[in-house]
């Protein structure tokens, strides 16, 4: 038997795209919404069915070869029996021939594989789920939560597990309140850069930009202003940050929303931005729990298959890389986790008793609550076995058609007997002690009303459950409540420091009055020595590209999913609705002083036209824009199916590039290159060429956009943007693993993690490729050096953590006998909305009473880890063991500041564990005046200084050989070393 639980994994759902600023008429096309709505008769299927239908076609078919009499035909040896008819018969008939082979071909390939039993709950089992309530941080919320839990009907705690279906709140998720006991209903809300779907709000940075700031601070305040406008806007529960993907593929379609491809930055950054979120009293969600790394074949039938892919890592990987970030994101006390869409080694993520069970709940010690991606749980009884706590956005295994695999079926497993009461109770205890410990009770902060924005409509008036066709009276949900106060500061500081400087020969910064009179003159007179063309008056300026201008408006697409226009974030619902974007161009018209600068525009990648060309053989500086996008897998733009199919610049960038290099000032002028990404870009067509001179990597820099590039630009802002992650010359640097699987290679397709450790830079350094620019680089207008690097030890090195203390405090006592039926049954009089997910039952003749088919393993209570013991694990694993500190010296002609990264070798040759050249250990952002030194500290904990031991199943410690500490401004650019 799985141990994920029943077939039911294997039906499908249709899209949950909507958005408020268009309507249904005038979206755009495109293969997903068509294949979704064709597949809604499918859904109402059950997996038996589906193996049994003739399935038509398949990617993976070949055409059958010809045969006559036992010989395979050669092509020039069929007879040409329509010869003489017409051409165009013939062709139609070979047509129909060939397609019916495909077909024929691809059909019986499906059939076959349809007809194996697909791959899944191979994932280890881990049961009972622990109870939550061990850590002193959250007793005194567990005890409250337990009083209230205990005066719950069983209705009511189903009602708190489970949505109330896609649209039937004006939130994207919405779970059902315990009204008589005083538990309101929860109100959640994309996503990870601003408040989805919501007017008046911030668009700040994405998070790939914040990542690339290195600043703890920043994180920390960006998450802490986010929070601000959604307890504005009244939601509850913000959906993110999000730690993954981590990035093990640089085309992944929504690395953006996460920080860089490093755990560590990955861990800091999303734990600064949860207690940045949580300071305000929102619930923040760290998602997805864990290895969402593509977005290809991420979901059933999203992309085709019945099943989502399985991401099959081991143990030590897991633990090193992916589920790193969420033991800082529960250290820093984060109330929610979402599981994601993918399975991990053949289980679903959200049934997945060894991932939630036994690494989150026991082993990092998680006191809030699980809640599904949207629509990744894929069983009923056996997700809330393996460790789910709350489904979303209710529905089942097909949006919107009010049949939830928890809901009523929940109530029926509870009075049955399938799912133990005191699963129910941890369940429900863990979703309300979250809500005390975030202060939610306090209801001048959190009043119990709906949120005063509708996700659905931008109409003033309408309805509060769109989702359900029964009629209803139409309400006031949009107030249009502005909530962004003077956040558009921090989006600015944000976006700013996000912008990687990769090239400067002298350059920049620009003068606003144009280049200084002695380089002005230098300038034209090495254009003068090269080329026919006097330059004299104003300096010449030229701007080209369209991510310079504000192409159609920044809403132009639904979910902002395509590029047009300048871009200011990735798509899907990781993005918001712009309030406004400050496109690049604003600031340069603007700013210049225009007696002393002649400013030209070109907003488009079209190569410029023959006028075009004379203008720009006049230009002395050209500034020139390029993009490259991606998103979310429920949409689509060109040929980016959310993950990209490549590195490369988009909409022609490259070619732009090099045009305008040409070009420009007849190939004497200087050239600043600017990219906004969502990643890394393949820069190879031009980085060298010699008169591009300045190259700023800009990320996703919200609504701010132009403002903070004017800022660097002008140097206002001395940039201090590092790297979150390795550009490489091509995408194959990175090795077979960051690859994106595009086509399947099984009815799950199987992504096999085998390059284990060795991602991005940890793959350029094991490999020795050398990258165009590593992780961490990034430039400054100023100087530093970094030197004396001194260690301070501070505990001894030991090989194993302090043994697992015993829990700091008890979970709730919980009854286990069932309740009466007559806590499950409409309430009298009770008028239900159609589709609208309630936990109750008409009648409970219906319920059956044959004994739950429990997994393998079921019965095996696991023994619990030794790196437990408290919210974020064994407590010994967060100890300081060594600090080591650095000197740090602007030493150029302007204040700045400066990221000190500190990478760690472990001990050679004591071990046969096979370790990284080095991993990032430490980093801190300081601002230094010209000519300052400051000191740094960095404080390396016993999880730091250790690896995963599969054996011991514990974080061990090297305590033979020497530690290497490595210190610099990138992770090749290393000058301060220590060791011990
Ligand atoms: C995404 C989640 C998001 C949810 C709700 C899903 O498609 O994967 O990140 O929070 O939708 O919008």
């Amino acid at each position: 038997m799985a141990q994920d639980g029943s077939k039911a994994g294997l039906l499908g759902g249709r899209s949950q795209t909507r958005s408020k600023s268009y309507e249904d008429d005038e979206l755009p096309t495109s293969r997903y919404r068509r294949s979704y709505d064709e597949r809604d008769s499918e859904s109402d299927l059950d997996a038996t069915e589906f193996l049994d239908r003739d399935p038509l076609t398949s990617p993976l078919a070949e055409p059958k070869p010809a045969f006559l009499n036992g010989q395979r035909l050669r092509p020039w040896s069929i007879r040409r029996p329509f010869a003489g008819r017409s051409r165009c018969c013939v062709g139609v008939l070979c047509f129909m021939f060939a397609l019916w082979l495909l077909l024929g071909a691809g059909g019986v390939f499906v059939y076959k594989k349809y007809k194996e039993e697909p791959r899944y709950g191979l994932s280890p089992p881990w049961y009972p789920t622990p109870k939550g309530g061990i850590a002193s941080g959250w007793a005194a919320s567990y005890e409250k939560a337990a009083k209230m839990v205990a005066k719950m009907t069983l209705a009511e705690k189903v009602n708190v597990t489970t949505g109330t279906g896609w649209m039937m709140g004006l939130a994207v998720g919405t779970n059902g309140p315990a009204v008589h006991v005083g538990f309101p209903q929860l109100q959640l809300q994309d996503g990870p850069l601003g408040i989805r779907f919501a007017d008046n709000i911030t668009a700040f940075p994405a998070g790939i930009t914040v990542g690339a700031t290195w600043n703890r601070q920043l994180m920390y305040a960006r998450g802490k202003a986010h929070a601000v406008e959604a307890r504005g806007k009244g939601i509850n529960v913000l959906l993110g940050p999000c730690v993954g993907p981590l990035g093990r593929m640089p085309a992944g379609g929504r690395n953006w929303e996460g920080f860089g491809s490093d755990p560590y930055l990955q861990g800091v950054a999303g734990a600064e931005t949860i207690r940045g979120i949580q300071s305000e009293g929102v619930m923040a969600t760290i998602k997805h729990f864990v290895a969402n790394e593509q977005e290809h074949f991420r979901q059933p039938w999203e992309w085709g298959l019945p099943n989502a892919l399985s991401a099959n890592i081991d143990d030590r990987t897991l633990h090193e890389l992916y589920a790193w970030p969420f033991g800082d994101a529960v250290r820093a006390g984060v109330a929610s986790v979402m599981c994601s869409y993918n399975m991990v080694n053949n289980s679903y993520s959200c049934g997945n008793s060894k991932l939630l069970n036994g690494i989150l709940k026991d082993e990092l010690g998680f006191q809030g609550f699980v809640m599904s991606d949207w629509l990744a749980q894929r069983a009923g009884v056996a997700t809330a076995l393996a460790g789910l706590d709350m489904t979303m956005p209710g529905d089942g295994l097909t949006w919107a058609n009010g049949e939830s695999l928890w809901g009523p079926q929940l109530t029926r497993a509870l009075l049955n007997g399938s799912v133990p009461v005191d699963r129910l109770d941890d369940m429900v205890t863990r979703i309300v002690a979250a809500w005390y410990q975030l202060g939610q009770d306090d209801e001048t902060k959190f009043p119990r009303q709906p949120p005063n924005f509708s996700s659905w409509t931008n109409e003033r008036m309408d309805v509060l459950s769109p989702g359900s066709p029964s009629p209803q009276d139409k309400a006031d949900v949009n107030r249009f409540v502005d909530v962004q106060s003077n956040h558009s500061i921090i989006a600015r500081k944000v976006a700013a420091e996000g912008i990687v400087l990769l090239k400067n020969e002298n350059v920049l910064p620009v003068s606003r009055q144009g280049f200084t009179d002695a380089k002005l003159r230098v300038r034209r007179d090495v254009m003068r020595r090269f080329t026919a063309k006097r330059h004299t008056g104003k300096l010449k300026v030229g701007v080209f590209g369209e991510d310079a201008g504000p192409g159609s408006g920044p809403n132009y697409c639904k979910d902002r999913g395509c590029n047009q226009g300048t871009l200011g974030s990735g798509w899907g619902s990781g993005a918001v609705e712009f309030p406004y974007l400050v496109p690049p161009v604003a600031p340069l018209r603007s700013q210049f002083n225009t007696s002393k600068v002649e400013l030209h525009e070109y907003l488009t990648n079209d190569p410029p036209s023959s006028a075009a060309n004379d203008m720009l053989e006049h230009m002395e500086l050209c500034i020139v824009f390029a993009n490259a996008d991606s998103g979310e897998g429920f949409t689509k733009w060109s040929d980016v199916n959310g993950d990209r199919p490549n590195l490369s610049l988009q909409k022609g960038g490259d070619d732009l590039i090099v045009k305008v290099a040409s070009k420009c000032g007849s190939g004497y002028g200087e050239v600043v290159v600017v990219v906004h990404s969502v990643g890394p870009v393949v820069m190879e067509k031009w980085i060298h060429l010699p008169n591009v001179k300045a190259v700023l990597l800009a990320h996703l820099p919200g609504q701010e956009s132009g403002s903070a590039l004017a800022d660097v630009l002008f140097g206002d802002v001395n940039p201090s943007g590092h790297l979150p992650y390795t550009i490489g010359k091509s995408l194959d640097d990175y090795g077979p693993g960051a690859q994106v699987m595009y086509l399947p290679n099984d009815v799950v397709p199987q992504q096999d993690f085998t390059e284990g450790l060795y991602v991005d830079y940890r793959h350029f350094d094991k490999y020795g490729v050398e990258p165009r620019f590593e992780f961490g680089f990034g430039l400054s207008y100023t100087t530093f050096e970094l030197s004396n690097a001194q260690v301070s030890p501070i505990k001894t090195k030991s090989a194993l953590p302090a043994p697992r203390p015993s829990p700091a405090a008890n979970p709730p006592a919980y009854p286990t006998e069932i309740p009466p039926d007559s806590e499950v049954l409409f309430p009298d009089g009770f008028r239900p909305l159609d589709k609208y997910i309630y936990p109750y039952l008409s009648s409970v003749d219906d319920i059956v009473t044959d004994a739950y088919p429990y997994p393998d393993g079921y019965h095996v209570t696991q023994p619990l880890s030794g790196a437990g013991g408290a919210e974020g694990g064994n407590p010994d694993l967060w100890e300081t063991y060594v600090t080591v500190h650095v000197d740090v010296k602007n030493t150029g002609a302007r204040a700045g500041a400066v990221v000190p990264q500190l990478y760690m070798g472990y001990p050679q040759g004591v071990s046969r564990t096979d370790f990284p050249v080095k991993v990032l250990r430490g980093f801190e952002k300081l601002f230094l005046q010209q000519g300052e030194v400051k000191t740094v500290a960095f404080n390396l904990t016993r999880r730091d200084l250790s690896y995963w031991d599969v054996g011991e199943q514990n974080w061990v410690m090297v305590t033979g050989g020497q530690y290497t500490f490595m210190i610099g401004q990138s992770s090749r650019d290393l000058t301060a070393f220590a060791q011990w």
